[in-house]
């Protein structure tokens, strides 16, 4: 992912985040942008919290960001494994909004599962997903 600026200014956006996996990792690429993070559940982000404690250039917001509630300008929106809970009519409301709050050359990055667009790729993924899980030790249960 390329991102103008990447530094100290960079603002990124993090949909859904969960206990902050995916900030961590996208921080790891760009350690001095701030980093806003929106999730509905307190108890998640209460993880997120614990994972950047001490750390001023995260922020937490507890909230469904499918409501409207996403303001402010950001370089970057990232997700990942959250945006496939909102019906279609809602994501495509969501990407518009996202289109709305990033600058040209603004990046957004869905990290997601979806179906293969064909039974053949279907299949195919399946059984990367399922050599991957066990690589990394997976039970057969
Ligand atoms: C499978 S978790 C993924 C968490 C994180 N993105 C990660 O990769 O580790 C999906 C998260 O999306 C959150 N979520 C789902 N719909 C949401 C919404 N409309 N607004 C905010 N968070 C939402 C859930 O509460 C959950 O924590």
């Amino acid at each position: 992912m390329d991102l103008v600026p990447a530094n100290a200014t960079t603002e990124i956006l993090n949909l859904g985040a969960g206990t902050g996996l995916l900030t961590s990792l996208v921080r790891t690429r760009f350690p001095d942008a701030s980093f806003h993070l929106i999730e509905l559940s307190a108890a998640m982000l209460d993880k997120a919290k614990e994972r950047f404690a001490g750390d001023q250039r995260a922020t937490f917001e507890v909230g469904a960001y499918s409501v409207g509630t996403i303001r402010g300008r950001y370089h970057a929106v990232v997700s990942a494994l959250s945006i496939h809970h909102l019906k279609d009519d809602a994501k495509r409301t969501l990407f518009e909004t996202i289109r709305n709050i990033l600058p040209p050359g603004g990046v957004f990055v869905n990290a997601e599962q979806v179906l293969g667009s064909t039974p053949a790729l279907e299949k195919r993924y399946k059984r990367e997903w399922l050599h991957k899980v066990k690589a990394l030790g997976a039970t057969e249960q």
